[in-house]
């Protein structure tokens, strides 16, 4: 995106690269980095999907939305399926992506735009991302009621947990954050992995990444209204649905 507008004015010499393809002999680390780079996309991305997906049940009303929570929550093999394909690829996302940030570096290669905003953006969105997931991991699913075990009170804990206008301002920061990460970031990989090469390509799918930020933000922005315009759900009945 950023590389394709420098190109007419810069000379030939002069003309940055872009983002490099994902090549082996770049360092020891390669593996890791396309591993910090797969991961993005799946299982991370893909979880974002569903999750965006799952939310959106709300939209339905307290009923979809609790039966859609019962559903995935008595999935067969759940501990693993959220070990493997949500904790520990977050957590290695998460902690490989401060690295970079840290060592200053790019992963796989050079931007052209070292200190443009892209660049940041996908820095700060990621850090943004990460203290927020710290959040409301914490709030949805070690403190409170117990949803797992009382999938009836799913609707009610969120709109209990957004009756601050300072909770929903945080969370959409998180939708907003998350989303446009996930949309610059395939972008990025398309990039890095030799998806989409020439500035014309790039450019249309940067359009394309763009309009996928929007659908996320729009999608997750609803969901959120849903639950702040549904007349209040009923609480669990019983006083041992509560953690703490
Ligand atoms: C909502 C969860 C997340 C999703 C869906 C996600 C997805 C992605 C994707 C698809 C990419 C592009 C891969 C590539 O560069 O080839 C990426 C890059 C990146 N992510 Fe994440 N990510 C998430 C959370 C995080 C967190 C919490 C951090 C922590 C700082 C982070 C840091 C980074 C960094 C630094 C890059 C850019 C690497 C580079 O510039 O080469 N991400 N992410």
């Amino acid at each position: 995106m950023a590389s394709a507008s420098t190109s007419a004015a810069v000379p030939a010499s002069k003309m940055p690269s872009g983002v490099a393809p994902l090549r082996a002999g770049q360092g020891r680390s390669f593996l890791l980095r396309r591993l910090h780079s797969l991961s993005g996309i799946f299982p991370i991305g893909a979880f974002l999907i569903e999750h965006f997906f799952s939310n959106a049940f709300s939209t339905n009303g307290v009923n979809a939305y609790n039966e859609n929570v019962r559903f995935l929550s008595g999935l067969p093999f759940v501990f693993f399926l959220e070990l493997f394909f949500i904790w520990l690829p977050i957590a290695y996302h998460s902690f490989y992506g401060f690295y970079i940030w840290y060592r200053g570096e790019s992963n796989l290669g050079e931007y052209p735009w070292t200190g443009n905003w892209l660049y940041t953006s996908q820095r700060w969105t990621g850090a943004i991302a990460f203290f927020y997931m710290g959040w409301h991991v914490w709030s949805m699913r070690f403190n409170g009621v117990h949803i797992l075990t009382n999938t009836a009170a799913a609707f009610w804990k969120v709109q209990n947990e957004l009756r601050h206008p300072w909770a929903v301002a945080f969370y959409f920061v998180g939708i907003i954050a998350a989303s446009w990460h996930f949309a610059y970031g395939l972008w990025l990989f398309a990039a890095k992995w030799g998806i989409f090469v020439g500035d014309k390509a790039r450019r249309r799918f940067g359009l394309v990444c763009i309009l996928i930020a929007a659908v996320f933000i729009t999608v997750g922005t609803a969901s959120m209204v849903a639950f702040l315009t549904t007349p209040p759900a009923p609480p669990p009945a019983t006083e041992n649905a509560w953690l703490h």
